[in-house]
């Protein structure tokens, strides 16, 4: 057998801007993984070469590794299968059991590896957006929300006497009297009595010298 012809199954990790990394790939060992997919040998005792590589071009599924069939599993119709988000260690448990099956083309895919299936042309999944219509409706709910509210405090402010929040209205405080106006009402007065007092006086004179009149 040729060298070509026993060539094992070789893995490609993926470790570029966001594959390997804490900050798109939180709580996973990064390092740890990369060597334990580093340490895989196959059924003929063969190190299974591993390949880091920069960006795949699907991030999204971060943490991505590619399982590249051996020769023997070539031969046999097996392809690079793309795994996304191997992120745990079960998953890299699956990945180093099938290697010992033989890999892609002669093994079937570990049940658990299924859903994590993906390939270079794997389209981020777009975020559902709302319907225009249902905004639409919202924005209506809201309006309609903010007048009846409105409403309401009106009502209340016309019953209860409370302010435009609902809160009943605080008593005017009376207005404090302007300085000097008492003392002016006070002198006002006094002139007032001043003049009548003088008015009786003059009157009771009047009287007075009338009587006298009549007497002489
Ligand atoms: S960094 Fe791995 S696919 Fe982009």
């Amino acid at each position: 057998m040729s060298a070509v012809e026993s060539a094992p199954c070789k893995l490609t990790v993926c470790r570029g801007c966001c594959c390997g990394t804490k900050k798109k790939v939180p709580g996973v060992d990064h390092k740890a993984q990369l060597a334990r997919l580093s340490a895989i040998d196959d059924h003929a005792a063969r190190r299974v070469p591993v390949r880091t590589s920069k960006c795949l071009g699907i991030c999204f599924q971060a943490n991505v590794v590619v399982v590249q069939p051996s020769a023997e599993g070539r031969a046999a119709g097996g392809r690079p299968v793309w795994l996304g988000a191997i992120t745990e260690d079960k998953l890299l448990d699956a990945v180093d059991d099938w290697i010992f099956e033989g890999g892609p083309g002669v093994a079937p895919l570990p049940a658990v590896l299924e859903e994590h299936v993906t390939s270079k042309d794997a389209k981020k999944p777009k975020k559902r957006k709302k319907s225009e219509r249902s905004k639409a409706a919202k924005k209506e709910r809201k309006k309609a929300g903010k007048k009846a509210k409105k409403a309401e405090k009106k009502a209340e402010k016309k019953a209860g006497g409370a302010d435009a929040d609902g809160r009943p209205e605080k008593p005017k405080p009376a207005k404090p009297e302007k300085a000097g106006t008492s003392e002016k009402t006070k002198k006002a007065e006094k002139a007032k009595k001043g003049k009548k007092s003088k008015k009786d006086e003059k009157s009771k004179k009047g009287k007075k010298s009338e009587r006298r009149g009549e007497e002489n």
